[in-house]
């Protein structure tokens, strides 16, 4: 059998791999990682340079369609996304009956699994056209779909999009706005969310795109699937980390900002307690996303004037934690999530809000995973095999003699 580091046990015909560590489910085009490195590319293009120079629409569409639009292929694709930005009347109605306090993923989720039932002429996988109509409905209405879990949570009405504004600047003044008030859009929240949005926008397969190309691959529709990796986005050892950081760092400033302390309890796992945003099971050197975000948390709390203790006490945690021979050993370093609560916040975003920026950012890459998965001959239905370890044949007992 093959061993890779006690990590790969073959048993009979079949590899046990405990969260797929060493087991590739496809091929892809779209993201090209080095864990060892530190690299991240989108379609061949580093994560550095797009930061640098592109726009969240351009980086979706070489994400989608493979290559960087013309000028005419940018300017018809932000058109079509211009036109399909509104929700359905009757859907707008959904937000209704969701409580107050339900967390904005769970109402995403719920309402981007909606979208097939709105839009049926458009679920056809095999079909180019319904592919197409779909996919520029979900970057349409992600955003205001978004924007509406924020205003529903805060009970404020919620705002039809404006088309004449960029994309990223409709979906700040959809969920800052208020109707019959002048909002203006801060240039500077605006660059740093779109900005963030592209440092999201794919990462090969994590736990959220494994699920949608999971879902998809049983031929279910580009909504169903993108749903499906909403929830799975959920979870706090995935898009949920953000949130988590953002309710770790506010829990140490709260209790007197003893950073030391809670490293200790990390390295006690005291309570199961982990340094939120920080590791990574592919980056083993560093996240050059977190780089990134790190420069630009900096660069808008100056801009906008607004320190933040928690920032302070960010960069203090991970001065630390580089030091410390737990996380050196264990080679954990911030991944891109450990500094973006800190820019959501000052820019007015409530925690329970982080993670649905992440699935915003994210979007582009399920869809152009599920693509590729659904252009590709060799994809099969998914099926992961297990190690039946349970009770060998016995009798039944009836339950009077249980
Ligand atoms: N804080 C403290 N210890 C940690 C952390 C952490 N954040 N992450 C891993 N470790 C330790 C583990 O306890 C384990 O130690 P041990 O060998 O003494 O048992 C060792 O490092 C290996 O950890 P695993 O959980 O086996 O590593 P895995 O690759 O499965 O974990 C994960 C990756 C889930 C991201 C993990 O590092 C983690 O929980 N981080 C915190 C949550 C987080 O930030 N998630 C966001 C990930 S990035 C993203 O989704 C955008």
């Amino acid at each position: 059998g093959i061993d890779v580091g006690g990590l790969l046990k073959e048993t009979g015909h079949v590899a046990l791999d405990h969260g797929f560590m060493n087991t590739a489910a496809c091929e892809s085009k779209i993201t090209f990682i080095d864990g060892d490195e530190g690299i991240l590319r989108y379609r061949g293009y580093p994560i550095e340079e797009l930061a640098e120079k592109s726009t969240f629409l351009e980086v979706s569409y070489l994400l989608i369609y493979g290559e960087l639009p013309t000028a005419a292929q940018q300017a018809e694709f932000n058109g079509k996304l211009r036109m399909h930005t509104l929700l359905h009347e009757e859907m707008r109605r959904f937000f209704d009956g969701f409580p107050r306090d339900a967390h904005p993923m769970a109402v995403l989720s719920s309402a981007v699994s909606a979208l097939s039932t709105f839009y049926q002429d458009s679920l056809d996988p095999f079909d180019r056209d319904h592919v197409e109509m779909s996919t520029v409905r979900l970057m349409a209405k992600v955003p205001t779909i978004a924007s509406y879990a924020h205003k529903k949570s805060i009970g404020q009405p919620l705002l039809y999009p404006d088309n004449r504004l960029g994309y990223v600047e409709d979906f700040l003044r959809m969920t800052f706005g208020v109707p019959a008030q002048e909002y203006e859009v801060d240039p500077v929240h605006a660059k740093a969310l779109d900005l963030l949005f592209i440092l999201h926008a794919d990462h090969e397969q994590n736990c959220s795109t494994s699920t949608v190309r999971l879902v998809g691959s049983s031929q279910a529709n580009l909504f169903a699937s993108v749903s499906a990796g909403v929830n799975a986005l959920f979870g706090p050892l995935h898009g949920g980390a953000n949130q988590s950081v953002q309710e770790m760092l506010s829990e140490i400033h709260r209790t007197g900002g003893d950073v030391e302390a809670f490293v200790r309890k990390v390295k006690n796992k005291e309570d199961g307690v982990r340094l939120m945003g920080f590791g990574h099971r592919v980056y083993k050197n560093y996240d050059p996303r977190a780089a990134l975000v790190k420069k630009a948390a900096q660069d808008v709390l100056a801009k906008l004037h607004k320190p933040d203790p928690l920032l302070d006490i960010a960069m203090r945690l991970e001065e630390i934690a580089l030091a410390d021979e737990y996380f050196v050993s264990r080679k954990l370093y911030p991944n891109v999530d450990f500094y973006t609560g800190v820019i959501y916040k000052a820019m007015g975003f409530p925690t329970k809000m982080f993670t649905v920026l992440f699935a915003l950012g994210r979007l582009p890459g399920w869809i152009a995973q599920w693509r590729e998965m659904i252009e590709d001959p060799a994809t099969k239905l998914g099926r992961p095999r297990q190690v039946y370890v349970g009770a060998s044949r016995r009798p039944y007992t009836p339950i009077e003699s249980r």
